[in-house]
């Protein structure tokens, strides 16, 4: 997500805010931003675009303050501008704030908050925590410390959170909750920061906060208390890692940091999208009731990763809804003279959101009157501005160009918007939404177990290694996930595989299999297991090596498989959500065993802005 750094100390303040934003650049970020305290004011300056357009907008500016806090946005509420992006100040301009996270409750706290009287300037949900500071620290005056206790009581959501006030120029203070915080007080001064890296060039001791912490930092020493105020002892952490070790988070490579971030990522493209009796609240999708029930038809469109969230999301919405939906590679749906009028409801998927054939597809569309949701990641990015609406995952940047994190933050944004549809339009009684919503919740740590298999799967991953071909098989909803799998495993070893609707595989594919061919079969759809058993079958029977993704516990998968990876149970249409975890470290392993380096392959980038 975004990174924040902080400074108290001696020296001047904003290099050393610079040169840890820099070390935390790795993660993507679309904005950044600083503020230095100074004779009682603070100095705040902002960019959209590359720490250099910061840089070239501070350059003469003289900023000798020995009190700061800077930040890189990666946009999540409002778009990627100077006005939206970090440090947020209150009415006064003496308080600034920093934050990672998103704070849910911000839309209920901004009209309070303008009720009061206070102007609030951009659209994030970040400012409302300075205004909110602004009247804490107003009612005596008092610590900061003390209005920081007081407000983070009114927020719900994430947030990593580091203030500053003018006229307290000793101190941080910094809030964990959700989203991690990391200080350092190295040779009489504090440093404050959202990853290790930024660190590094300071300290290799270093204090992480604990879940519901807070920091006052102060010049050499740090006094750290939990939400009510109380005492609590840091833990001093010593980090050996170098810097490059450190942006990784300890992983070898950005793609498997991705793949274990992901029970996070599905937290939070979850996250204040469902009420605590499982109602959805789909804010981004506020249409009027008439155009929610006058849809006659959806067509979905996407390329790469995003098609097969796409395939997924079909079988979700036909079984919810039971509106009719066609789905289409982005790159032919224009070519095809496709029908489509104002009932129709397009959705178009991109991770990147800049995906030109999407791209094209979507203002075809919106050009033959139909409506348009996109899917996306990337706050501010193309397809935002050509939809009618928008679904953010909320993953976080994701640095491997094979997409993994966001593959899952797409099946459950598309599976929550099927689920708003089916609730609004009265396709489903409420106990089914939420009952649904309630295996959803269940996913994270789900995802958790499937992870704990990365062990067996490496192992896996060695015997695939000198293969010249590998098969895919599933049905449903599996098929997405084998045809996600083999577009895995090709894209980053470079293995030759085919994804394939397993009752197809008598109609050709079938003659490629012999002895010691791999065939990775998806099985855990119950109601197509037997004729999925019915595949394996007939592939081992030619000699075929199976490695099969099976429900837990299931004694038949067992006896037919060469490997074995067990799934937790969940609903049907979910499956994906589990099943595609052990195909993304498969390609993985398969990658590193090979000397491939999975976070760049060859010929492919994670943005193709190119027809
Ligand atoms: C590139 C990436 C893939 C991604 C595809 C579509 O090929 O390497 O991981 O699935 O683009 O990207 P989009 O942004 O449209 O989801």
């Amino acid at each position: 997500m975004c990174g924040i750094v902080g400074y108290v100390g001696s020296d001047k303040a904003l290099p050393i805010l610079i040169e840890g934003m820099r070390q935390l650049e790795y993660r993507g970020y679309d904005s950044a931003g600083v503020a230095v305290a100074e004779g009682g004011s603070l100095t705040v300056v902002r960019r959209a675009g590359e720490l250099t357009k910061l840089e070239q907008a501070l350059d003469g500016n003289g900023m000798e303050g020995t009190l700061g806090i800077g930040h890189t946005r990666w946009a999540t509420h409002g778009p990627p501008t100077d006005g939206n992006a970090h440090p947020h100040r209150d009415c006064t301009g003496n308080i600034a704030v920093v934050h990672n996270g998103i704070i849910e409750n911000h839309e209920a706290l901004r009209a309070a908050l303008q009720a009061e009287g206070h102007e609030l300037s951009s659209e994030t949900d970040t400012e409302v925590v300075a205004h909110l500071l602004e009247g804490a620290v107003a009612q005596r005056p008092r610590p900061l410390l003390d209005a920081v206790i007081e407000v983070i009581a009114m927020l719900e959501g994430a947030f990593g959170l580091v203030c500053i006030h003018a006229e307290q120029p000793d101190s941080i203070i910094a809030v964990r909750k959700d989203s991690p915080i990391i200080v350092g007080v190295p040779d009489g001064s504090g440093i404050v920061a959202s990853g290790i890296p930024a660190l590094l060039p300071h300290t290799r001791d270093v204090i992480p906060l604990d879940n519901r912490q807070v920091a006052e930092i102060k010049a050499g020493s740090v006094s750290l208390f939990d939400f009510d105020g109380e005492p609590a002892e840091p833990r001093v952490v010593h980090v050996e890692w170098d810097i490059s070790a450190a942006e990784k988070g300890g992983y070898e490579d950005f793609m498997l940091k991705e793949i274990f971030e992901q029970p996070e990522a599905v937290r939070n493209a979850m996250r204040g999208r469902v009420d605590l009796s499982g109602r959805i609240l789909l804010d981004e999708v506020s249409w009027d009731a008439d155009v929610l029930n006058d849809i006659t038809k959806i067509v979905v469109v996407a390329c790469g990763t995003s098609y097969h969230s796409g395939m997924a999301a079909k079988h979700a919405i036909e079984h919810y809804t039971r509106i009719p939906v066609e789905l289409d590679l982005a790159s032919e749906f224009r070519y095809r003279d496709p029908v489509l009028d104002d009932r129709s409801l397009v959705i178009g998927i991109a991770q990147s959101g800049e995906t030109a054939d999407t791209l094209a597809a979507v203002r075809f569309a919106k050009d033959m009157g139909a409506k348009v949701v996109a899917v996306t990641n990337v706050v501010g990015s193309s397809i935002t501005r050509d939809a009618d609406a928008v679904l953010f995952t909320h993953c976080g940047p994701e640095i491997g160009v094979a997409a993994t994190k966001t593959f899952l933050g797409q099946l459950v944004a598309l599976n929550l918007f099927a689920l708003y549809l089916a609730q609004e339009r009265g396709a489903m009684a409420e106990e089914k939404v939420a009952e649904t919503i309630a295996a959803m919740h269940e996913l994270p740590a789900q995802i958790e177990e499937v992870l704990a298999l990365h062990d067996d799967i490496q192992r896996a991953a060695k015997s695939l290694s000198d293969v010249s071909d590998v098969l895919f098989i599933g049905r449903g909803v599996g098929m997405a996930v084998a045809m996600e799998g083999a577009l895995k495993l090709k894209e980053i070893s470079y293995i030759h595989a085919e994804g394939y609707a397993a009752g197809e595989l008598k109609h050709g594919a079938i003659a490629l299999i012999e002895e010691g061919v791999p065939v990775v079969a998806v099985m855990t759809g119950p109601s197509l297991y037997e004729k999925m058993m019915a595949n394996v079958q007939e592939v081992r029977a030619r000699g075929a090596d199976t490695i099969l993704i099976a429900p837990r516990g299931d004694e038949r998968a067992k006896a037919l498989a060469t490997e074995l990876f067990e799934i937790p149970l969940t609903k049907p249409l979910l499956t994906p959500i589990l099943d595609t975890i052990p195909l993304q470290l498969l390609a993985y392993y398969a990658a590193k065993e090979r000397g491939l380096s999975p976070d760049k392959p060859r010929n492919l980038a994670k943005s193709v802005t190119v027809e």
